[in-house]
Order: C-alpha cells, then structure tokens, then sequence
C-alpha cells in the first residue's frame, strides 16, 4: 500500500476535485493518509483566486522539499495554480514532479508513472474539461453523510477581477443523466445531503436547454437523499425555474450562498457583474416570496479600484437592508492578467483595511442576530460526524449553521428534530427531541 497525503487550498470545487484524484489513485494502490510525512506522494491541490492563496502554495513547496530529499517523496501540484502558473512552479521549485491542471486529474495515474520512472517532471495543464468526468471513476462511497457533486465547470462572465475564467475554462455543464447516476451512487454510499457545485452552479443547463431548477427537481425525487444544496450561484443566473425549486421542492434547502460583491452600481459596472443593486434586491425578494424561512450568504470584496467612501457606503447600506445569515468579504486583490489589475486607480491599502474591518462588524452583528434567533427553536439536524466532545455528534441545520448534540454514533446519517439550546462562536448546541425520525426532512414552525 502506497501512502497518499492531499492538501486542498481553496473552494468546495477543489475537496471534490480532491477526493476525486484519490479515487483515480486507489486501483494504483494509494491509500489517503492525514500528513505528508512518510507519503509516498503528496499532492496540494492549489487556490489562484487570491494573491495570499496562491503564495501559500510555495511557501508549503519549501516546507515538503526536506521530506523529498528523505523520504523521495513525489510531489505534485494541482488546480488552478498549475493551471495558471505551471511553469513557473517549475522554475521556481524545480524539485516538483507533476504539475497537472483542473482538466487533468484522470491522466493524474500516467502522469505520477512517468515521474516515478525518471522521466522528468511531468506537466499537463491541457483543457478540455468534457472528457474529464468520463474517465474518472465513480465516487468511492466513504464520502459520509453530506456529498459534493461537481455538476458545472468554469466561467464565462469575466468579472474583471477575477481569475476564474482563465484558470477553469468556458462554462460546462454535466449531462443530466451522468449527475443523476452520480448522485444515485453517493446515496447508496450513505449520503443523505448532496451539495451540487460549480463555479457559476445555476449556469447549469441540460440538453434541453432545462436549468437548474429543473435538475434540482429531478435529483430530489431519489429515494434516500433528504436534502439539496448547490453552491456557487451568480444572480445573473437565477431563473424563474430555480427561484420555484426553492418554493417547491422541501428537499431544497433554505439556504442559498449569493455573491454580490459590491453595493454600488458603479463599482458593479466597472466589475463587469452584469446586474445592478435593484436587480440583486429584486431576487432576493423574489427567493424570500417563495420560501419565507431562507436565509442568504454573501461575498464581499472592499477596495475594488475606484471605491470612493461613498461606494463603500452604499455596499454597507445593501447589507443593512438584506441582512445576511453569513458571508465572506476580501480586500480586493489584484490578479495578473485581469483587467481590474490594470486600472491606475488601485484603492490604498489602510483603507481597504479600515473597509474590510467595518464590513466584517456588520456582518459579524447580522451572523449573532441569526444564529441566536434560532435557540429556543426545534429544527431538523442532518447529524455527519463524531462531535468535539466525546458522546456528541455534529451535524448541520437547514441553514448550514453546525448543531453539536448529545446523540449514539448510530444516529450520524439522520435527519432529527433537534431542540437549539445554546449558541458558541461557530455552532449551535442543541437537544434531539425525537430520536425516532429516520427520513423524511421535518419543516420547523
Ligand atoms: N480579490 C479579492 N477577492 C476576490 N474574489 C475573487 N477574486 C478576487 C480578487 N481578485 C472573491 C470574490 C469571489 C470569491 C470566491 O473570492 O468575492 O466571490
Ligand atoms: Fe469569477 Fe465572476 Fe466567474 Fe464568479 S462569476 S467565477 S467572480 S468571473
């Protein structure tokens, strides 16, 4: 048995892409351990959306290049990384011995061989995304009770600052029948919740031309999987059929993470979002219409070049007026080869540090507001996994808040109305007060 260590950077996108390698690797004997240390290959499956995330990549090359000189340990590089910088990575840590981009991890076998055979270092960062997913093999079942599944790749909306588009490719969507076997599979393999992803997710679109809504009404009729989620969506994409899944169908979970960015109109102009502040506001009071309990996440980024104080202001005031369940905000940071990078009006950083920290406390009052909202509330709890605390379990609630419960390990895989009692920083404690349900999503009051 070979010993295997993946570290991933980055998105949801990237776990999945992470268990997916492992996959691919299993009929080669590689077995997944928890730290590089005595690996006999270690992958870092590698973030390029932000400026830290990809710096980290190596500073963690320097930190493993002793064990390969002990141990001969492979290295290799994923994701976008090595899709945007491939050879650079090879310049500056020669000592790597794959580098293989998003598109490549079915060709991941071949590539480690002609490594392990001295062949020198081995790079592919090649794009056709169609052929990846059928040569990969089926996911391998110890995923648990909460499942990824990759239905979309790549962007096509070039927001000006963003990365993406050039590290994934053009938008690609999974033919619906091959998500639907997926998605069969993960269920028999013990997964009661599956989060369907993408990096424009609700760009999905069938054969037929059907969107997401569509598939999300088809995957909910499988026998066994209690819930729905998909992550990422952009608010150009939110389609009428998507917006009445969310009315319709109770297996979809309330909880919908929708980037906006900015507040201002003009700062989502020069982003290239391709809607305005009304038109965000506007969904948000549609998806509220249709299912009254939702709750939103967001992204952020402050700093965008050419914020004025009054851009700033206004992003504050969208989040004022939406109130998010949750959200993430970043200083805006300059990607190369992105139009926003060469924009001359770059915001200085103290104030994008002094914007950042006055978003956050707002965001931070809103996340309290709702997490404490719910104690004293009986909701349904899909429990995953042993909790911090022995005899606990921990699982999520509709809202993707996590619950920790005192509960047996035979209750991880079920969905229990669970009483919320306390909230922690991070997590609600709860009481289950009916160990009897087994299935059947409960709807709380
Ligand atoms: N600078 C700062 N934040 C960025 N994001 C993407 N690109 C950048 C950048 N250049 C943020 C956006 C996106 C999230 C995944 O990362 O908010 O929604
Ligand atoms: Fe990046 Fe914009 Fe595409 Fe999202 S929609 S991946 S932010 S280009």
């Amino acid at each position: 048995m070979k010993k295997l260590h993946i570290k991933t950077y980055g998105c949801q996108m990237n776990v999945y892409d992470s268990a997916r390698m492992a996959d691919v690797l299993a009929p080669l004997g590689y077995a997944p351990v928890d730290a590089p240390d005595g690996a006999d290959l270690v992958i870092l499956n590698t973030c390029h959306i932000r400026e830290k995330a990809s710096e980290k990549v190596f500073s963690e090359l320097g930190r493993l290049r002793p064990l390969k000189e002990r141990d001969g340990t492979m290295l290799a590089v994923a994701g976008c990384v090595a899709q945007a910088e491939g050879a650079e990575i090879l310049a500056r840590a020669p000592y790597v011995d794959v580098v293989l981009g998003p598109q490549a991890y079915h060709r991941l076998p071949e590539l480690v061989a002609r490594a392990a055979r001295g062949a020198g270092a081995a790079l592919d960062t090649d794009f056709p995304v169609d052929v990846k997913f059928d040569h990969l093999p089926a996911p391998s079942g110890n995923q648990g009770p909460s499942a990824f599944l990759t239905i979309q790749e790549g962007c096509d909306k070039f927001c000006t600052f963003c990365v993406v588009p050039y590290t994934r490719g053009a938008e690609f969507s999974r033919d619906a029948a091959a998500i639907e076997r997926e998605a069969r599979a993960l269920v028999e393999g013990g997964a009661r919740e599956i989060t369907l992803l993408g990096q424009n997710v609700n760009a999905w679109h069938g054969s037929d031309g059907e969107g997401l809504g569509s598939l999300v009404r088809r995957l909910a009729r499988i026998d066994g999987l209690e819930r729905l989620r998909y992550t990422t969506s952009h608010p150009r994409d939110m389609d009428d059929g998507l917006i009445a899944a969310h009315a319709e169908e109770p297996k979809l979970m309330p909880f919908l993470h929708l980037p906006v960015q900015s507040g201002s109109d003009a700062i989502l102009d020069a982003m290239n979002r391709g809607h305005t502040v009304a038109k965000f506001h506007e969904i948000v009071a549609r998806l509220r219409a249709a299912r009254r309990d939702i709750a939103l996440s967001s992204d952020f980024i402050v700093g965008f070049p050419g914020e004025s104080d009054a851009d700033f202001a206004r992003t504050l005031d969208l989040v004022r007026e939406v109130k998010f369940a949750q959200a993430f905000s970043f200083k805006y940071s300059p990607r190369p080869g992105t139009p926003a990078a060469l924009i001359d009006r770059q915001v200085p950083e103290p104030v994008k540090d002094a914007r950042l920290a006055e978003l956050q406390a707002l965001l931070k009052v809103q996340q309290d507001a709702f997490n404490a909202a719910t104690v004293g509330r009986t909701v349904p709890v899909l429990y995953e996994r042993a909790g911090r605390n022995p005899g606990q379990l921990v699982g999520k609630s509709p809202w993707l808040q996590a619950v920790h419960a005192l509960a047996p390990a035979a209750h991880a895989g079920r969905v229990l109305a669970t009483k919320i009692t306390a909230v922690a920083p991070n997590s609600l404690s709860g009481t289950i007060v009916d160990s009897q349900l087994d299935g059947g999503e409960r709807r709380s009051a």
